[in-house]
């Protein structure tokens, strides 16, 4: 069956990636909020996700058989501030999604965070752990989870973290452009989970599509539901600001920085309090699909060409840092 795949987020780290896996199953109908030479070319259908009525329109007018929605608001931060525009991308949309891929009987792929959990205790989460976001940001994306799950509708949800990519803001490219420029860096260091590269997470989600032998919808409705999927082994920020540094030395590229002081999150307050622990526990999608992600080192090792070669522009014609120089560094999402 020739599958029609409307992706929304294309230009965003997931969407990118998304943009390069998808078209083995099928037709894909990219869109993005706005023009970004670099990610999001001109072709792209043009859609903010929070103006309902386009959504729907946009919807029925393609008629895809699977929606990915990787678009989301993801500045932890700013949400905090801003709770209605966050709950309008990351709650609302999600619902309209829902319910016009049930009106179309497509199927609807989606992607949320380990800040759904308050982060308490060590334990890997399960899917079915209690949820208890700390933030406005995983309050939204427990939201828009949550809608999906009760319309009834066909789905995947991929909970990941702790993404990075060679494109976008994260924090593996915040740390190469700041240990260009300071030969020290404090880094929160008691906040633990696994880095997960937004290439793997599209990889993983085209493979489990691919199993589908008639309509993935029906694969779905049979086999989908809520999976946590992040790269295995755990770290804080301060272990991945440092093989980050590792790396890029290996690699050949002039850094200033010399140490990486941890910090505790208690420290350095931030507007959006995040989980210390934010292990999730993977074996749902070893056991229903025999997917097991690599450890978080060696896929960063893997990406890590890639990653260096887009930096490597901004280290040639160094830009000043908008962070002041005596600022430790937080996580981000
Ligand atoms: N980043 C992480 O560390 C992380 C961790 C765990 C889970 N996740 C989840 O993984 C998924 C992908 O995240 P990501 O890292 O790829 O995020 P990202 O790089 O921030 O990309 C999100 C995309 O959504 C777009 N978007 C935001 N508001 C929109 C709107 N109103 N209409 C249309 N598009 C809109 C953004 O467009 P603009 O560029 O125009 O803003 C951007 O292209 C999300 O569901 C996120 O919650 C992310």
């Amino acid at each position: 069956m020739r599958n029609r795949i409307l992706l929304l987020g294309a230009g965003g780290q997931l969407g990118c990636e998304l943009a390069r896996s998808l078209p083995a199953l099928g037709e894909v109908v990219p869109t993005a909020r706005k023009p970004a030479a670099a990610t999001a070319p001109d072709e792209y259908v043009r859609l903010n996700i929070a103006d309902t009525d386009a959504l729907r329109r946009t919807v029925r007018e393609i008629r895809p058989t699977v929606i990915v929605n990787a678009a989301a608001y993801t500045a932890v931060d700013a949400a905090e501030a801003d709770p209605a525009t966050a709950a309008a991308v990351n709650a609302l949309a999600p619902a309209v999604l829902a319910e016009e891929s049930r009106r179309l009987d497509a199927a609807l792929v989606h992607y949320s965070t380990d800040y759904v959990f308050d982060g308490a205790g060590y334990r890997p989460w399960r899917e079915d752990d209690r949820t208890g976001p700390l933030n406005e940001y995983g309050r939204t994306k427990l939201a828009g989870e949550e809608a999906i799950r009760a319309a009834g509708v066909a789905h995947l949800i991929l909970r990941t973290s702790w993404l990075y990519s060679p494109r976008g803001h994260n924090f593996v490219r915040t740390m190469l452009r700041l240990g260009a420029e300071r030969p020290e860096l404090r880094v929160v260091a008691d906040q633990v989970g696994a880095p997960t590269s937004a290439r793997l997470v599209a990889r993983v989600t085209a493979e489990i599509l691919a199993r589908a032998t008639g309509s993935i919808a029906d694969f779905l409705r049979e086999r989908g539901g809520t999976l946590h999927a992040c790269c295995a082994g755990t770290t804080s920020w301060r272990g991945l600001a440092e093989e980050t540094f590792r790396l890029a030395r290996a690699a050949g590229s002039p850094l200033r920085v010399g140490r990486v002081v941890p910090l505790a999150s208690s420290e350095y307050p931030t507007a959006a309090r995040r989980p210390l622990n934010s292990r999730l526990d993977c074996s749902r999608l070893a056991n229903r699909f025999g997917v097991r992600l690599p450890d978080w080192r060696t896929e960063l090792a893997d990406c890590f060409p890639e990653i260096i070669a887009t930096a490597e522009a901004a280290w040639t014609n160094p830009a000043p840092s908008r962070v002041p120089l005596a600022s430790p560094v937080r996580a981000q999402q």
